[in-house]
């Protein structure tokens, strides 16, 4: 039988301009350089400016991603964009950007699963390319985290920031490259930990991200951990035969904490966290490209992207470049 696989065409990201320090949050908030390196990795972030929005960040990351792809934007038949922070309650965000690319075919739509909405939106791409009639996805993981940030909140505020990233994915008649194996999982009994205390249908507003941090970390550690032995196993392998690891970038001690429970070396596991913060869904594009843009990530290496978020929801995906 004929194996298809959605391989990974091109990648590419954008992030806002502005740079703020830990310094420069610190003198607006109780806090300090020395607190949010030691308890998170974060030296910066990025923060979109005034009338810069998901859909600015997301468009530029797709193009860059449609370039590196070498493909002509009108092949794109289908566009998953995940974001927690969309332009508008609707229109989805991915009509925006599918209107701002110029393209006038084909299906697009938003996602919703927090921090993990870029795996989510992943395994559903790959999985409407190989039943669908679909040839070319786009999916993006595009945040202006900084507009739900209550500033005020130092448990919040110093961790997040905006960005986007986005891939070109192609369906192939292969079984050399593209996406291996999938794994999402959610389990809503953990709302009340990471949640944003406002909403269209709750409070006409659009409200603030609310984390009980501590209580959110350890559940990352250990769900991250089984989803990435589970997605590995799956395909007989060990998370440790796997080239690079491409994780949701929350906080360093998470992915020390992860790579230690798995036994991976350091040097396999793709780290941005210190210069972009949470950038949500956009978090996992942004270091894969990265990654690819700076050699380490090459054609043919296997890889494995994972990531945790608000629900809770997590996921991982295994692919080979
Ligand atoms: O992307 C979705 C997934 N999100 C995550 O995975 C985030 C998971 N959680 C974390 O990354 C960590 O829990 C944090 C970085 C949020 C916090 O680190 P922690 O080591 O778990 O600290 P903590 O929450 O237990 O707080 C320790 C202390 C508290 O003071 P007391 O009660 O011990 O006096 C906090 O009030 O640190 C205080 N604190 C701060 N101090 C200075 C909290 N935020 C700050 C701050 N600056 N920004």
């Amino acid at each position: 039988m004929t194996e298809y696989r959605s391989v990974i065409l091109g990648v590419g990201s954008d992030l806002p301009g502005r740079v703020v320090t830990n310094d420069e949050l610190a003198q607006t908030v109780d806090t300090s350089d020395a607190w949010i390196r030691e308890r998170s990795g974060i030296e910066q972030r990025h923060i979109a400016s005034e009338g810069e929005f998901t859909s600015d960040l997301g468009a530029r990351a797709a193009e860059k991603a449609i370039s590196n792809a070498g493909i002509d934007k009108s092949k794109i038949d289908l566009i998953v964009v995940a974001t927690t922070t969309p332009d508008l309650t609707f229109p989805s965000t991915a009509s925006i950007i599918q209107e701002k690319l110029g393209i006038r075919h084909g299906a697009a739509f938003d996602v919703q699963a927090v921090c993990s909405g870029f795996i989510y939106g992943i395994h559903i791409a790959d999985s409407m390319l190989k039943s669908g009639p679909y040839e070319h996805a786009l999916v993006i993981g595009a945040e202006t985290f900084s507009r739900i940030l209550d500033w005020n909140d130092r448990s919040t505020c110093v961790l997040f920031g905006d960005g986007a990233g986005a891939m070109v994915l192609q369906k192939q008649k292969t079984t050399e490259s593209g996406i291996i194996n999938n794994f999402i999982r959610s389990d809503g009994r953990y709302c009340d930990l990471l949640y944003v205390d406002g909403g269209p249908s709750r409070t006409q507003t659009v409200g603030h991200v609310r984390m009980i941090g501590n209580q959110v970390f350890r559940h990352a550690v250990k769900d991250i951990a089984i989803a990435m032995k589970e997605c590995a196993n799956s395909a007989g392998l060990e998370p440790n035969e796997i080239d690079w690891f491409v994780p949701h970038q929350a906080n360093q001690r998470i992915l020390d904490g992860v790579g230690k429970k798995l036994s991976l070396r350091k040097e396999q596991v793709i780290s941005t966290v210190a210069k972009h913060a949470n950038t949500s869904a956009a978090s996992v594009p942004l270091a894969f490209d990265t990654a690819v843009k700076d050699g380490r990530i090459k054609r043919g290496d296997l890889v494995m992207l994972e990531a945790f978020g608000g629900g809770f929801t997590w996921g991982a995906t295994l692919l080979r470049f």
